[in-house]
């Protein structure tokens, strides 16, 4: 077997930090333990792709994700080049749950320090920058940034915007229900997460057309409706490297200073007044314009598109018949907003019988774990008051999502009011999707609504 020779980027001291990247030719499959498979050995043709971004244009690939868990849960996958992006060296799939909760609690072993979190590998110049975001770094160093940050995300804050959230629901959807038949990405949803957000950030409400725009840079680059920036030699650009950032970054100095002088009750006030580097606080604004818009912004449409799919289940919740925190959880698990995640192994291990070499790419599909028929009955089933519900929409271990308190007090808010606006809703076009193998976006979701005293068909 051919050897690549390592390229990790500089490693700023840290032992733990310096990718290996060695061995990486690997046949497109190997055999799988029959005591794992219950027998069943996997032939490279029977592998199938989970890595093209346009494969989830169409939805969730869950055949494929199906025969991975059962015959391959750890699968070797090749990374060629698409839509202009460059080859990678490919990365091991982790589909089944209980693998992928493993790698997400095993942070000593799966790294998200030593290749940051995207499956795609980052410049090696750029990995000491992308290594100051907190999402991308390992404990100890991970633990004083999440607790210097935790601070500003406590639950009293969060639910004193519970209000404020409430009062843009109706709003929003008071324009739709008048239009009886919309998008509701463009008419509700994405207004909906994105001036959410940054009533909590303490952004200005004239400068929030500015934070759409550079998180639709960051999070969509893989969909040909948002073309990348091209570099001199018309390659795409990285759109996480700090030339594409910079503006982001001068502007959250900006807002600091401006909450310093004018402290509120946000969460950048909390961060200014922090012990958090300059450059910490930068790297956090950003981390959490993207982590705390699109997801949202995901999960949103995802969780109305199921309900449309699904008319018996959205009679149950127009009735009351559920409560609404279990069915947002419900709506998380079948519409995962993130599909997956990225760790890089630390040192030699095994996962799966399957053995895992220092620097390899390992990704955990959230999209796939939260379908595993081991840990979900009947998992394609919408259960709205399914429970126990495990699901690991938030991920897991000491990354877990920090604003899942404020998600899902944004998809309750919104799910209460839809149904005090309007008496149910059916697809009234198909949905477009995202291009991406990272967030599983809607971007278009055309509906009816129902008049208030029309009961769900
Ligand atoms: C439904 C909506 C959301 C989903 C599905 C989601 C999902 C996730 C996931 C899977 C992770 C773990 C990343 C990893 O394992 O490396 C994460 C981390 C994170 N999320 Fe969320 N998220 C959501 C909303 C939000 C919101 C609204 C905010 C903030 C306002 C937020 C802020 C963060 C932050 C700061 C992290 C990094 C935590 C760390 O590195 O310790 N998220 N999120």
């Amino acid at each position: 077997m051919a050897e690549r020779r390592p390229r990790g980027g500089p490693d700023e001291g840290r032992e733990l930090c310096v990718p290996s990247y060695g061995n990486r030719l690997r046949p497109a499959i190997m055999e799988t333990s029959s005591a794992l498979t219950g027998g069943t050995v996997a032939e490279p043709s029977e592998v199938p792709d989970v890595f093209d971004p346009r494969i989830y244009a169409t939805g969730i690939p869950h055949d494929r994700f199906r025969l991975l868990r059962d015959h391959a849960p750890v699968a070797w996958q090749e990374e060629p080049e698409i839509l202009g992006w460059p080859a990678g060296s490919g990365f091991w799939a982790v589909t089944r749950h209980a693998d992928v909760v493993r790698v997400l609690k095993d942070s000593g072993t799966y790294s998200s320090c030593l290749g940051a979190t995207q499956i795609r590998d980052p410049d090696p110049a750029d990995l000491p920058f992308i290594r100051r975001m907190m999402l991308n770094q390992d404990p100890p160093a991970h633990g004083r940034l999440r607790r210097l940050v935790s601070r500003a995300f406590t639950p009293g804050r969060i639910e004193r915007f519970e209000a404020t959230v409430r009062k843009r629901a109706r709003q929003l959807l008071a324009g739709a229900v008048d239009a009886g038949e919309v998008d509701l990405v463009r008419a509700v949803t994405d207004d909906y997460a994105l001036l959410n957000l940054t009533d909590l950030l303490g952004v200005p409400a004239s400068d929030r057309g500015l934070l759409h725009a550079w998180t639709e840079r960051v999070i969509a680059y893989q969909d040909p409706d948002e073309p990348p920036a091209l570099d001199e030699r018309g390659r795409p650009v990285n759109p996480r490297s700090p030339a594409m950032l910079a503006e982001m970054f001068g502007y959250a100095q900006e807002l600091a200073a401006h909450k310093r002088a004018r402290p509120a009750d946000d969460v950048m006030s909390v961060l200014a007044g922090s012990a958090l580097a300059d450059a910490e606080l930068e790297m956090f604004f950003f981390l959490l314009t993207v982590a705390g818009n699109d997801t949202v912004r995901a999960a949103a449409p995802g969780g109305l598109l199921a309900l449309a799919e699904h008319p018996g289940e959205q009679r149950r919740l127009w009735r009351g018949e559920v409560d609404t925190g279990t069915a947002v959880d419900e709506l998380l698990r079948v519409h995962p907003p993130v599909l997956s995640f990225r760790r890089t192994a630390a040192t030699d291990t095994e996962l799966a019988g399957r053995p895992i070499r220092r620097g390899d790419k390992v990704v955990v599909f959230h999209a796939s774990a939260n379908y595993d028929e081991r840990v979900f009955p009947d998992p394609h089933r919408l259960d709205l008051s399914r429970g126990p519900n495990p699901h690991v929409s938030f991920g897991d271990g000491p990354h877990v999502c920090l604003g899942a308190h404020f998600a899902r007090l944004q998809l309750r808010v919104l799910h209460e009011e839809l149904r005090r606006a309007c008496g149910g809703l059916e697809l009234a076009g198909p949905p477009r999707r995202l291009v991406s193998n990272f967030i599983n976006g809607v971007k278009s979701l055309p509906v009816r609504l129902r008049e208030p005293s029309a009961p769900p068909a």
